[in-house]
């Protein structure tokens, strides 16, 4: 039933950045429009005479009083394209002939697949709609809930499909959201990477058909990352409109791309529907992850800003800031707190560890100004290597004869946090967990398991998997004092068998794994609110907006060469923001590219995320330690600003650039730091003028080196006029290879 006109307007607390104007949602019951405005965007949808659910708009900001006429169904494209297809509907049910990607594929017992969705009714709800459809026929309802975020605009849109007939229903295919652009020209920037080589971003035109972004292994994936960007016709870095959109969703996941028949541009993204099928008994319900969209006028600069500023206030972890910490990192408005800066022995050390060992290196680490001390892989079974212990989640006797108390302690007496590597969700079959309960992993039975590293995943979907996993680690947390867990998972999906359930049931697997996997996340994080943990996936494999509600971090690559990751880092700010990326100093050469590269550009290439060290400092000499030492002082004093300020892409070093620089500024304006790296000076060329962005124009700014020189003659203090027209010009030394600098701009 349709609800009468109304109007809520929900009142805000002015943010600190972004719009003053209030979130609106807004019905309008004569035309059947549905109007949500956030921050500076306007997102329009309504139903169209035949009662489908068709969207509108979704663009800048309208004005309040604009108003749209009721939706009006496409034409039909001669006889071989239907109005139903041509239609750019919210949530569309494969049936009455459609061709595009749908939304909801669905298999009724008796045979029928055919699935019309309408509008049924509708809820208000704080910042935004619940909507209702269902299937012209039969039992079949469909929540469709939308929320816009009052700054940024960004909407999270999700479904809730629901069978009220009495017989079960199998789900083929549900997305969380389908987005819709009219025809036009259109740039897709999509994420993707191997192990060792994450974040690549791509670009390319968008043409007839579709481009699929997808993972089919159980979790998210190095090899492609849920995050999309349609940039409109010439729009770049800084200009011009971007549409974007990321899913929540921490198993296989798809996000299709689809330029139809008309040129109109579609996006449709949820669960992979690869290997899929979801068995809805009677009364039984399935909900979507979230897709979060937003748009943006400003570039893909101006998106990724947007979306840095959501992910910060909206889907990490909020922890009150400690104190100690708290002075370190600065006041800052933000409740995710600048992660303390880490040493980490596992390139150092590897599975090797051991109490005096590890001892030695935090003695080390604690005069460096380290913050939190984590011992990685190699401590509990029989773990010497990657062959064995996966499962055993018991300290090794052998190498800490008195547990992990004797090395906390003396972490804690140094003015350390503890931190410890897990990988919960895996088992070595030389286990003495494999041995116990061989079935307990994802197999079909009589089939070869397939190994990867020697290992093979625990079927986390089963409720007795999932009690052990929580009950150990609850254990641990409970009898060590432990701030921080680096939760690992080194292997993807095979035979996804869960012989448990009856066959046709047993594809739910890639909706439970994934959901006990969370729950078991936010239940550790209750019952131990001190805790914080790292998503890692041998490296980047498992970053995503479902993930990032339940850890604080994320490692984005195991590849901590500093060049190798000026690009990683680069590809992962599009989608994540600088506060949750990882960012080790390890040896050179580097073991992956054997590349030799100074300790002062190594600390400025990690310093531009969340700083940390994971060399063999034992081999330090004492001047390679007084330098980060100094870094690390100088990385605590304007950390809240590099990692949750307001991030430009000054230079980009992509596409083997000569050249590369950052700036990020705090969201109060008051502060602003600057990386620029030189990859390797050709033909005597200098390092271009920075004309920085973001600034007040008409405050002072007092310039200061971090490391490295401005040109002679630069002022000291200047406007941010000045910085932003003029612009700072580097030293005329600033050449070479692998060569870097950073600066820091205080408001006066
Ligand atoms: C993965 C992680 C590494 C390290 C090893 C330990 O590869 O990404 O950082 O923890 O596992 O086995």
């Amino acid at each position: 039933m349709l609800k009468t006109f109304s109007t809520i307007l929900v009142l805000l607390v002015a943010p600190a950045v972004g719009y003053a104007q209030p979130m609106v949602n807004h019905f309008d019951a004569g035309a059947k429009v549905f109007r949500l405005d956030g921050g500076g965007v306007s997102y329009v949808f309504g139903v169209n005479a035949r009662g489908e659910l068709e969207q509108l708009y979704w663009g800048g900001r309208l004005g309040a009083a604009d108003k749209f006429p009721q939706a009006a169904p496409m034409r039909e494209w001669a006889s071989f394209d239907s109005s139903y297809t041509n239609t750019p509907q919210e949530y569309a049910g494969w049936g009455a002939g459609l061709f595009n990607e749908p939304a909801l594929k669905v298999s009724f017992a008796d045979g029928n697949r055919d699935l019309v969705l309408h509008y049924e009714s509708h809820a208000e709800v704080a910042n935004g709609f619940d909507v209702v459809l269902k299937d012209v026929a039969r039992p079949i309802f469909v929540t469709l809930h939308y929320a816009i975020d009052a700054e940024s605009g960004i909407l999270a849109r999700s479904a809730t499909i629901e069978n009220r007939g009495s017989e079960a229903v199998t789900v083929e295919q549900a997305a969380a959201a389908a987005w819709a652009l009219p025809a036009g020209h259109y740039t897709l920037n999509y994420l993707t990477g191997r192990w060792a080589g994450e974040w690549t971003l791509n670009q390319e035109a968008v043409r007839a058909g579709a481009r699929v972004i997808e993972s089919r292994r159980g979790s998210t994936g190095h090899q492609a990352n849920p995050w999309f960007a349609l940039q409109a016709g010439e729009a770049d870095e800084e200009h011009g409109e971007v549409w974007f959109g990321t899913l929540g969703w921490s198993g296989s996941w798809r996000i299709t791309v689809e330029q139809d028949q008309l040129d109109a541009v579609r996006v449709t993204g949820g669960f992979n529907p690869f290997d899929f099928g979801y068995v809805l008994h009677a009364g039984e319900k399935l909900e979507t992850p979230v897709f979060y969209g937003g748009y943006a006028k400003n570039g893909l600069g101006g998106a990724s800003r947007l979306l840095h500023r959501y992910e910060l206030e909206h889907i990490l972890p909020r922890a009150e800031a400690k104190a100690g910490q708290e002075q370190a990192a600065g006041p800052t408005a933000l409740t995710p707190r600048p992660r303390p800066v880490i040493y980490n022995s596992w390139e150092a050390t590897e599975f090797n560890v051991t109490e005096a060992g590890q001892m030695a290196l935090a003695e080390k680490a604690a005069a460096l100004g380290i913050d939190r001390f984590v011992m990685d892989d190699g401590w509990f079974g029989q773990r010497k290597d990657d062959h064995a212990g996966l499962g055993d989640w018991y300290v090794n006797q052998e190498k800490f004869p008195h547990g992990l108390k004797p090395l906390i302690d003396r972490v804690h007496a140094l003015g350390m946090d503890f931190g410890l590597w897990v990988e919960p969700e895996m088992v070595n079959p030389d286990s003495d967990l494999y041995r116990k309960h061989p079935d307990w992993v994802l197999h079909f039975p009589g089939r070869p398991e397939s190994e990867q590293r020697n290992q093979l995943v625990l079927n986390l979907a089963r409720p007795e998997v999932r009690e052990y996993v929580l009950g150990f680690l609850d254990k641990l947390l409970t009898e060590n004092d432990i701030a921080f867990l680096k939760w690992d998972y080194n292997r993807n999906w095979s035979e996804p068998g869960w012989d448990q359930l009856p066959a046709a049931e047993q594809k739910r697997v890639y909706v439970e794994f994934t959901r006990n996997l969370y729950a078991i996340l936010a239940e550790l994080r209750k019952r131990h609110p001190q805790v914080e943990i790292e998503s890692c996936s041998g490296g980047g494999g498992r970053v995503d907006l479902g993930i990032l509600r339940y850890v604080d971090e994320v490692w984005p690559s195991d590849n901590t060469d500093p060049f190798d990751r000026l690009t990683i880092q680069d590809g992962f700010t599009y989608a994540y923001p600088p506060q949750v990326m990882m960012a080790w100093v390890t040896d050179s050469p580097h073991w992956l590219n054997k590349r030799t590269t100074s300790l002062s550009y190594r600390m400025l290439s990690s310093m531009q995320g969340s700083l940390g060290i994971g060399a063999n400092i034992a081999n330090w000499t004492p001047d390679e330690a007084a330098t980060a030492k100094r870094l690390i002082a100088a990385y605590h004093q304007v950390q809240a600003t590099i990692v949750q300020g307001e991030l430009y892409r000054l230079i980009s070093p992509r596409n083997g650039s000569e050249f590369s620089a950052t700036e990020t500024v705090r969201a109060s304006k008051n502060q602003a730091v600057v990386f620029a790296f030189i990859h390797s000076t050709q033909k005597g060329r200098g390092f271009p003028t920075l004309k920085l962005k973001g600034l007040d124009p008409a405050a002072e700014y007092a310039l200061s080196a971090i490391e490295g020189k401005a040109a002679a003659g630069t002022p000291e203090v200047a406007s941010g006029a000045w910085w932003m027209n003029h612009g700072l010009e580097m030293d005329e030394g600033f050449r070479g290879d692998f060569q870097a600098a950073a600066f820091r701009l205080d408001r006066k």
